[in-house]
């Protein structure tokens, strides 16, 4: 059984002061024990505050590595694009900011092979890893589709992969980039952020529902060795 733990704020602003401060110390405790960290953090519009207040950490941010949790396949500086709202935030203040889909293309497959062989060049496992979550219960981008049970279980090895949901997901309906399963669930760290009252039922369910849940979350978190913090808003 996961091991699953809430952390439940009065509101948004809240919720982004204390996921900074822990994402701070994992950074931090990183940094002093081997000198660097590398972290993935989630897209979407929930963590924009979480990452403008960290960004205001006074981290040694040259020894930090930051990977999207996914990405859409759609050129830098895309409005979709993960990365290009992570950067904006991180890239300012020195730290690596790894675009990992750095062309659009149509051969989504290929940029996920080339996301993993990125991937691979970095130190695993992940200090940490910021999930969020999807209203229709998907995580990173791992969706139900043709790249599905790969993205859940597919090699040990393999870090990232392409994944087109089906079916595409309204608010960014496009290929994706995704951290694999396995990536995400060797990380030292592992911590969802979300908002409103319907993410935290489907969330909910899901993790009642374990590897049968018809949403990814569900079959993400399903016997996860390490503890699971959600932080959640209304
Ligand atoms: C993506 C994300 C995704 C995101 C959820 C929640 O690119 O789609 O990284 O997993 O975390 O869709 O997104 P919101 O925070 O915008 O609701």
């Amino acid at each position: 059984m996961t091991e699953i733990e809430w952390w439940d704020y009065d509101d948004a602003a809240e919720m982004a002061g204390a996921v900074a401060g822990d994402v701070q110390f994992v950074i931090e405790s990183a940094i002093e024990a081997r000198g660097a960290a590398v972290i993935a953090l989630s897209g979407g519009k929930t963590p924009v505050p979480i990452y403008d207040k960290l960004a205001v950490a006074k981290l040694d941010w040259k020894r930090v590595t930051i990977v999207p949790t996914d990405e859409r396949v759609v050129p830098l500086g895309d409005a979709m694009s993960n990365v290009t709202m992570i950067a904006k935030a991180f890239l300012p203040k020195g730290a690596r900011v790894m675009p990992v889909v750095p062309n659009a293309t149509a051969d989504y497959k290929a940029a996920g092979r080339s996301a993993d062989a990125l991937m691979q060049d970095l130190h695993w496992p992940l200090d940490l890893c910021l999930l969020g979550v999807g209203g229709d219960g998907h995580t990173a981008s791992i969706f139900p589709g043709p790249d599905y049970e790969e993205a859940l279980s597919g090699p040990r090895e393999r870090r990232a992969l392409g994944v087109m949901p089906d079916p595409l997901p309204p608010e960014a309906p496009v290929a994706r980039v995704s951290l694999s399963r396995q990536g995400i669930v060797t990380a030292r760290a592992l911590m969802i952020a979300c908002t409103g009252t319907d993410k935290r039922r489907v969330i909910e369910r899901a993790i009642e529902q374990g590897p049968s849940s018809p949403h990814p979350i569900g079959r993400v978190l399903a016997d996860v060795e390490l503890p699971v913090d959600i932080h959640w808003a209304p």
